[in-house]
């Protein structure tokens, strides 16, 4: 990767953020969006309702110590194990660790079970969403033109495979800022850009000297438009001051397995062959590119030029996993560029997949002795109808307070996680019927419908005997 540099002792400048949309959150939280925090105070205390969180105090104050370990930095080569029954919320915290690790710091989660496809090693998945975890801040100064656009000229040629369509061919442009006016000619690239953008006089634009990117970075205050529409719900920023060919500093977040596939597709060429081949999906990448990729990475910051976060890889239900995913991990958390891993099983002692040696969680023994390990305990009434109403909020859904005390009793009665789903389905009955609030018919109806793990269990163990009489 060519990342030109220049020494920026000395230089006050702007600084622009860019959160790139590869490092992605993840997104399967339908049953979490009510979680927004650990609800910890100043002094990583637990209180008791806060920030959707419910009870379950000693695992979120335990989770907020790692937290600030992580933030840290004084974690790294250690995993956290979640160990709880069923449904006592290790999914829920975990979420709550992401939301309170903040944008900057990457976090993906997992199912032990995505380890195992047709197409990808299981170590070649473990890796890839580990580099997905890591992020690298990169700091660059770049030569840009910023500033108001006064006039804009496109001139358009005819397509070259369709006549009849016309295509932008070059653009001249005049921008300005509250120092100089200038103007300057560019390419079909910036162009095409800026009809696509639906940039035009009046926005305040930024363009990359080198590469020929394009910004909208919102309307003048200044412009015309900018002073007449005042409902206009653009962002609205003041004119530029200095030069419009200025140096920036620019701060980019990317994970390590963007820079893997990054120069994966340079190693392989953009040419006509790997068009051909659908070379730039890559579906695994060569050690040797993650090798270089590291090296440079180290590099960077070396030379203070790029920082690295180290995020957090949550790998949930991961009593799936096996003994070879199992060492590779072991092994991974040796490394230098590794993130936190959170493990997190309601397993109680069982055989570690892939042998038939018993181990508590069925996890391996030297793993357990490197982690720390934070445990979830089943919830009382009380917390369970708290977090149910919670919900109900959160769904927008209306209980009457009868369907309340029937769900809760479910929850009681088998999980909190299965009182959960049953809400959602008696508030779909409730929509059925035509009736505005969930009432404990609805929640009778559903319970009669649908069936509880214990249930379902004891309704196969009844046909199963009925098979063997036969
Ligand atoms: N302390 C809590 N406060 C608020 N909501 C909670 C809490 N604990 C659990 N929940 C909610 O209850 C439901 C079940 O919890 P969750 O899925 O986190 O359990 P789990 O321990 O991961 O279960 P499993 O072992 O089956 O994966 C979820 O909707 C979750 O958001
Ligand atoms: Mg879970």
């Amino acid at each position: 990767m060519s990342w030109k540099f220049v020494i920026q002792q000395g230089v006050i400048m702007a600084t622009i953020r860019e959160v790139p949309s590869k490092v992605r959150r993840f997104e399967r939280i339908g049953a979490h969006t009510h979680i927004k925090g650990l609800g910890l105070d100043e002094n990583l205390n637990a209180i008791k309702v806060k920030d959707g969180m419910v009870g379950q105090e000693k695992a979120r104050e335990a989770a907020g110590l790692v937290i600030q370990m992580i933030k840290e930095g004084k974690l790294s080569g250690k995993t956290v194990i979640l160990a709880g029954p069923p449904g006592t919320g290790k999914t829920a915290i975990a979420v709550a660790v992401s939301r309170e690790l903040g944008a900057n710091v990457p976090f993906i989660q997992m199912s032990g079970s995505e380890v195992y496809s047709s197409e990808r090693k299981k170590t070649e998945v473990l890796l890839g969403a580990i580099r997905k975890c890591i992020g690298v801040e990169i700091h660059e100064m770049r030569k840009v033109y910023e500033g108001e656009l006064i006039t804009i000229d496109i001139k358009t040629a005819p397509h070259p495979y369709n006549p009849y369509q016309k295509v932008p061919e070059s653009i001249r442009l005049s921008l300005k800022t509250e120092k100089e006016e200038k103007t300057i000619e560019a390419g079909a690239s910036i162009a095409q850009q800026i009809m696509q953008e639906n940039i035009s006089e009046g926005n305040v634009i930024q363009i990359d000297a080198e590469t020929g990117r394009v910004v909208n970075l919102g309307l003048s205050l200044e412009s015309a438009k900018g002073k007449t529409y005042d409902v206009d719900t653009r962002k609205k920023i003041p004119r530029p001051t200095g030069e419009v060919m200025k140096e920036k500093e620019f701060v980019y977040t990317l994970a390590l397995s963007d820079m893997d596939e990054i120069n994966a597709r340079r190693r392989f060429g953009g040419g006509i062959f790997s068009m051909f081949m659908g070379g730039s999906e890559t579906k695994e990448i060569d050690t040797e590119v993650r090798t270089a990729v590291d090296e440079s990475v180290k590099n960077l910051v070396d030379e203070g030029k790029a920082f690295i976060h180290p995020g957090v890889l949550f790998i949930d239900d991961s009593h799936l996993l096996d003994l070879e995913a199992f060492s590779f991990l072991g092994r991974a958390i040796e490394s230098e560029l590794v993130p936190i891993i959170i493990l997190a099983t309601n397993r109680g002692v069982t055989t570690i997949r892939g042998t038939d040696v018993k181990s508590p969680m069925g996890f391996p023994l030297d793993l357990i002795d490197r982690s720390v390990i934070i445990a979830t305990h089943e919830y009382d009434p009380e917390s369970i109808r708290e977090i149910l109403s919670i919900r109900s909020g959160e769904e927008k859904v209306e209980l009457q307070k009868k369907a309340l005390e029937k769900l809760t009793e479910v929850g009681a009665k088998s999980s909190l996680r299965y009182s959960v789903q049953l809400l959602s389905l008696s508030a779909q009955n409730a929509r059925t019927m035509k009736h505005k609030k969930v009432s404990a018919k609805d929640v009778e109806r559903v319970t009669k419908l649908f069936m509880d793990i214990g249930e379902a269990a004891e309704h196969l163990r009844k046909y199963e005997e009925k098979m063997m009489k036969h």
